[in-house]
This record gives structure tokens, C-alpha cells and sequence, in this order.
């Protein structure tokens, strides 16, 4: 198990109440007015990102970097492609996107990084069906690594 030291709770203590409390009031939420990616295909991974908030009264969801990279993208008008692994929460993130954005041009393909037969299997799909992209974010990744867990291929998952 992982120890930490008086200084490092009070660290990561202090860095919780300032992205949970104090960024939520001063971050503001709008696409850069030189950003238009209108007829730009935009690939994000990790799109449903955003982990449970501690059990403390009054603390939001982290939305994590996927989400708020998705968010803004589709502010800037572009066509999103995101990857996901789970249908549910992949459908409750088009919806909430394009909710907040007004952009429907929002598709979801299936992906999980840690079988490397699904991620051949989806870029497969995204050549046949897209045949390029203009930007890719790859925003998927575990928060955390300890312990090491092996893929079904035999690599660490990151
Ligand atoms: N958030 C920050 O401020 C911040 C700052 C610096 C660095 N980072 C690093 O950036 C990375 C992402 O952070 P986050 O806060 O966005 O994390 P997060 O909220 O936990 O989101 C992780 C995303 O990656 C996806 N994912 C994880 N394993 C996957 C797999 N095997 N195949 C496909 N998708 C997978 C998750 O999909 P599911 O929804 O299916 O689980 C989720 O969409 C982490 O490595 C973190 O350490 C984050």
C-alpha cells in the first residue's frame, strides 16, 4: 500500500479544494474566438472522463481532461469522434455535449485501450468511415497506476 507523508496529505488536500472549490467559480467556459474548427474531424479518447467526487457534502464531479477537451471542441464547431468503452455512459456524454454545445456532430466508436485487437478493430472502422482525421487527442489514460495491472496483450496499463 502507498504511504503518504503529513506533507503530502496537506498537499493533495489543498490541490482538491482548489480544483473542486475555487476553479469552479473562476473558470469560464467559452470557445477561443479565433477557434473555428467547422469541417474539422477532431478524434478525442477518454471523452467520459470524470471520476466520483470524495464522499464530502458540496464537492463536484472532476470532469476530467476528455470531457472538457470534448466539451470544447464542439464549442469550436468541429465533427467529434469520440472513443468509448462503455455504451451507457458513452450515450449520457453525446447528450450532455450536445446539450451544452448545441453540436450534434458527435460519434461515439467502441474502444477499449487495454485489448489492442479493439483498438485495431475501431481504427479500422474510423479509416473506412471517416478517412482521415485533422486532429487527434488522446486524453484515455488510468489516473493512477499502482498496482501495475497487465493487459490481455501483456503490456502494463497506463
Ligand atoms: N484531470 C486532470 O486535471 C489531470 C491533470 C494531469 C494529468 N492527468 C492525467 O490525464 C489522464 C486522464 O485524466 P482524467 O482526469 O481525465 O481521468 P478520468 O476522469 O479517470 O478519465 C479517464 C478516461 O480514460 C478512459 N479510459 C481509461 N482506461 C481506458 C481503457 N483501457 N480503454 C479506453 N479508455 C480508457 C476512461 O474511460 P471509462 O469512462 O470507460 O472509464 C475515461 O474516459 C490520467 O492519466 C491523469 O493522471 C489528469
Amino acid at each position: 500500500m502507498v504511504q503518504f507523508t503529513a506533507f503530502e496529505k496537506v498537499q493533495g488536500f489543498l490541490l482538491l479544494l482548489k480544483a473542486e472549490i475555487v476553479e469552479p467559480f473562476s473558470a469560464q467556459y467559452y470557445p477561443h474566438p479565433a477557434a473555428d474548427l467547422s469541417g474539422k474531424t477532431v478524434l478525442v479518447t477518454g471523452g467520459t472522463s470524470g471520476t466520483p467526487p470524495p464522499k464530502l457534502i458540496g464537492l463536484k464531479n472532476s470532469r476530467g481532461i476528455g470531457k472538457e477537451t470534448a466539451q470544447q471542441l464542439a464549442l469550436c464547431g468541429a465533427n467529434l469522434i469520440l472513443t468509448a468503452r462503455d455504451e451507457k455512459r458513452a450515450q449520457k456524454l453525446v447528450g450532455e455535449l450536445i446539450e451544452l454545445t448545441g453540436n450534434t456532430r458527435i460519434e461515439i466508436v467502441y474502444m477499449d485501450y487495454s485489448d489492442l485487437g479493439s483498438v485495431r478493430k475501431a481504427a479500422a472502422k474510423i479509416l473506412r468511415e471517416v478517412g482521415h482525421l485533422d486532429i487527434f487527442l488522446n486524453c484515455a489514460a488510468k489516473g493512477y497506476c499502482y498496482p501495475p495491472v497487465m493487459t490481455m496483450d501483456g503490456h502494463e496499463e497506463m
